[in-house]
């Protein structure tokens, strides 16, 4: 059974409470928005419900205040973005309401002030510990100001909070946001009916992170391309010595597991074959490519991956009809060892034929960086939502939603 869409509820005049992820990156006094990607998606489902009519109520938190009022994480910078975001896609001033609470009498006078077609935006709901602590009560609160519930925060639908689950109990209808639908159906269709060749590239630092994902891919993929400080537990496992490199001792039974599982299903698992080395971890560190399967120098670390291993992912990127990425392929941050994952962010948007999904906060920033964002057929706004969709796991934002 599919959930129920906004597109299904009659929102006109009604108080429609739409939870969304606005948890944006910001300046470190707060006060300036780094990047509005995650209010931007959000708009289609905004400017949905605005023009249906409704009396929009939009919620959302913003970093981890732990249940205290904390300045520097409030969301009055992202009711001024919404404001001109809105502004300019509709043509006519929405004036979006701020409440500087979330519950209480001062959201509900606002709310009650609310006319047909405008939108409120609450203060951050983890101002209040019963938003992490999904406590009814606070729950039973914030349905107070609905007639509806949205769930359009894809990004928070791994957390059973009072805003993304809690809620649900307390309205008589649940219903998914555009974004949110967007999300599931983007990631229902790699998992459940994927095109193939169906390639995964997964990189990032740790294989504690990643392991689950990889575990479920491998039922999944046609083969799965591992790069980032975790190769080299793999590489570990495969007895190759990799010096001062990023190792995970004690998980190094569990890749030689994992690489023994892929064997045994058939699945291509391809670990980097070349290496930019470095003295130290170090933005200005001496870098060299070791090209060998050989062991490393005991007193250098792998900080990319190197131009053959590009070339061989590159193949594989180049033949796969689906392609799901997450995680960067060396230490992204500094510009000596960036290549590696500006190449496979190239080489995922150059194949047009694919259907190419990217989540993660590197691997996204990766196709901006490499100026591609607009060739990849979705982009993900959700960091550990869709790690836990990929590992196979029901998100509690998305259980809670009204079936049709
Ligand atoms: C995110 O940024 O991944 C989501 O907004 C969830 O935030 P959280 O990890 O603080 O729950």
């Amino acid at each position: 059974m599919a959930t129920l869409s906004i597109r299904d509820l009659d929102l006109h005049g009604k108080r429609v409470f739409i939870r969304v992820d606005f948890n944006v990156p910001l300046s470190i006094d707060g006060g300036e928005i780094l990047d509005d990607t995650r209010i931007r998606e959000t708009l289609p489902t905004i400017e949905f419900a605005l023009r249906a009519k409704a009396r929009v109520i939009l919620a959302a938190h913003l970093g981890r205040p732990k249940g205290e009022r904390v300045e520097s994480m409030s969301l009055r910078p992202v009711v001024d973005r919404l404001r001109m975001l809105l502004d300019a896609d509709l043509g006519a001033s929405r004036n979006v309401a701020f409440s500087p609470d979330c519950v209480g009498n001062i959201a509900h006078e606002l709310v009650d002030h609310l006319e047909y077609g405008q939108a409120l935006l609450l203060e951050n709901l983890r101002f209040h510990s019963g938003e992490e602590k999904n406590d009814p009560e606070f729950a039973k609160e914030l349905a107070s100001l609905a007639d509806v519930y949205v769930n359009d925060a894809f990004g928070a639908a791994h957390r059973a909070h009072a805003s993304t689950e809690g809620i649900t109990h307390f309205v008589p209808q649940s219903a998914a946001g555009l974004l949110m639908e967007k999300e599931l159906n983007y990631l229902g269709k790699a998992l459940d009916q994927p095109d193939r060749p169906f390639v995964a590239i997964i990189g990032g630092a740790k294989v504690s992170d990643k392991i689950g994902v990889i575990e479920n891919l491998l039922n999944k993929v046609d083969a799965i391309l591992i790069g980032g400080g975790m190769a080299y537990t793999f590489l570990n496992a495969k007895g190759q010595k990799t010096g001062k490199s990023l190792l995970e001792a004690d998980k190094v039974e569990l890749a030689a597991s994992t690489l023994k599982r892929a064997e045994d299903k058939g699945v291509r698992l391809l670990l980097p074959v070349d290496h930019v080395l470095a003295d130290r971890f170090a933005s200005d560190a001496h870098a060299e490519v070791f090209d060998s399967t050989g062991d490393f120098p005991a007193d250098k670390m792998a900080l990319d991956i190197g131009p053959k291993t590009v070339e061989l992912f590159t193949e594989e990127v180049r033949g796969a009809r689906l392609i799901v990425w997450n995680g960067p392929m060396g230490v992204f941050e500094m510009p000596a060892f960036s290549r590696g994952t500006v190449a496979i962010a190239q080489a995922v948007a150059a194949n047009e034929d694919a259907t190419t999904i990217v989540g993660g906060g590197d691997s996204v920033s990766a196709v901006h960086a490499a100026g591609v964002a607009d060739r990849i057929s979705h982009i993900s706004t959700g960091g550990g939502a869709s790690l836990e969709f990929l590992e196979g796991q029901t998100l509690p934002g998305v259980t809670a939603l009204t079936q049709r």
